[in-house]
């Protein structure tokens, strides 16, 4: 049964203005603090984005400044996901990113700050005793938030730590109550060429999507992020809803959520039809395992400059080593 709820985002323009100056403002800090990784990777044309922003001459954000559900954070940290490793920088985090919807570059949060928050529905389809679609603010108001701090190693060998804020992916699973069959979930991301750039490249197979099994998905670490650092998430790290399976190379962190299909079919993932020998389903970070053109042997924390070890399933072993049981000859690692 479809849940769409009365927006109760909907505030008067009046209402509005403050936290936009104040968005835009911190955006402008955020922007002029860009240190380190800034001067290593910044694109020509992400520095001419920045200079716009800095010069204000793309605009103020138009109708997504309020989050409804920021009276949610911060949430209560669950201490059982500590990490040995200092937590990345905020400005890093949020600065340094990889969303192709907006770009094949790092610094793509400008562009993505066109991406309107709301109003945003979830569907949960296919192999589902409970077929619905979810308005994203009953959804999160439905669940019981938590943080918690994660590792996240991309495969391009760069990591963070980050405090997430989310909830269990194995919640959201209760509630479209999967039929025997199903064996898998697959996700999808928006679908919005005009706001974002990059799906006017028509040779990416968008919608970006990932897939995972439902043990997978109701692993008690898979989680389904909302914020960081203890307040809604920023659009650039996937807002308003994005997963975290911090065992698995980073690509399988689907940003921007809108659709969970369960299917007895193990589904294609966007960078599978890409580069299939490359990206495979599974990707546990193994650092014995080199990716086809690179070592996958030690990973560069945002914003150091030292190199560190790179753990078996990033050192999440303990917790989902078991998953793969009797699947050592498969191609679980890449
Ligand atoms: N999700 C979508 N929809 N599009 C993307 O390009 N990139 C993935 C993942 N999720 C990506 C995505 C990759 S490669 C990584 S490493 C992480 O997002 C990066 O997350 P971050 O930008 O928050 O660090």
């Amino acid at each position: 049964m479809p849940i769409l709820s009365k927006p109760r985002w909907a505030l008067p323009e009046s209402a509005a203005t403050p936290e936009r100056l104040f968005r835009e403002r911190r955006s402008l800090i955020k922007a002029a603090g860009l240190g380190a990784i800034g001067a290593i990777a910044a694109a020509p044309a992400a520095q001419a984005g920045l200079f716009d922003r800095l010069l204000g001459t793309d605009g103020p954000k138009a109708d997504d400044e309020i989050d409804p559900t920021a009276d949610l954070y911060p949430a209560p940290r669950n201490d059982a996901y500590a990490v040995m490793r200092p937590i990345s920088k905020e400005e890093l985090v949020t600065t340094y990113n990889n969303f192709y919807e907006f770009g094949s570059h790092k610094r793509i949060f400008n562009a993505a700050q066109q991406l309107s928050l709301r109003p945003w529905t979830v569907k949960i389809d296919g192999m589902v005793e409970n077929e619905q679609t979810l308005d994203i603010d009953t959804l999160i108001r439905g669940m019981s938030l938590e943080e918690r701090v994660y590792r996240h190693r991309c495969v391009e060998a760069w990591s963070m730590v980050v405090p997430w804020t989310g909830f269990p992916m194995a919640d959201l699973v209760k509630l479209a109550a999967p039929l025997s069959g199903a064996r898998y979930v697959r996700m999808e991301t928006f679908l919005d060429p005009e706001v974002a750039s990059g799906q006017r490249q028509s040779w990416y197979p968008w919608p970006y999507v990932e897939g995972l099994t439902i043990e997978e998905a109701t692993n008690p670490l898979t989680f389904l992020v909302t914020g960081a650092y203890g307040k809604p998430m920023e659009e650039q790290n996937g807002a308003p809803l994005r997963l975290a399976t911090p065992w698995k190379y980073g690509f399988k962190s689907i940003k921007s959520l809108v659709r969970f299909t369960f299917t007895d079919e193990m589904p294609s993932s966007f960078w599978m039809d890409i580069a299939g020998s490359e990206y495979g389903f599974y990707a546990n970070v193994n650092p014995e395992v080199p990716h086809p053109r690179w070592s996958q042997a030690s990973e560069q924390p945002l914003g150091s400059e030292e190199r560190i070890p790179t753990l078996l399933y990033n050192g999440y072993a303990d917790e989902v080593a078991g998953l793969y049981t009797g699947m050592e000859n498969q191609r679980i690692y890449f």
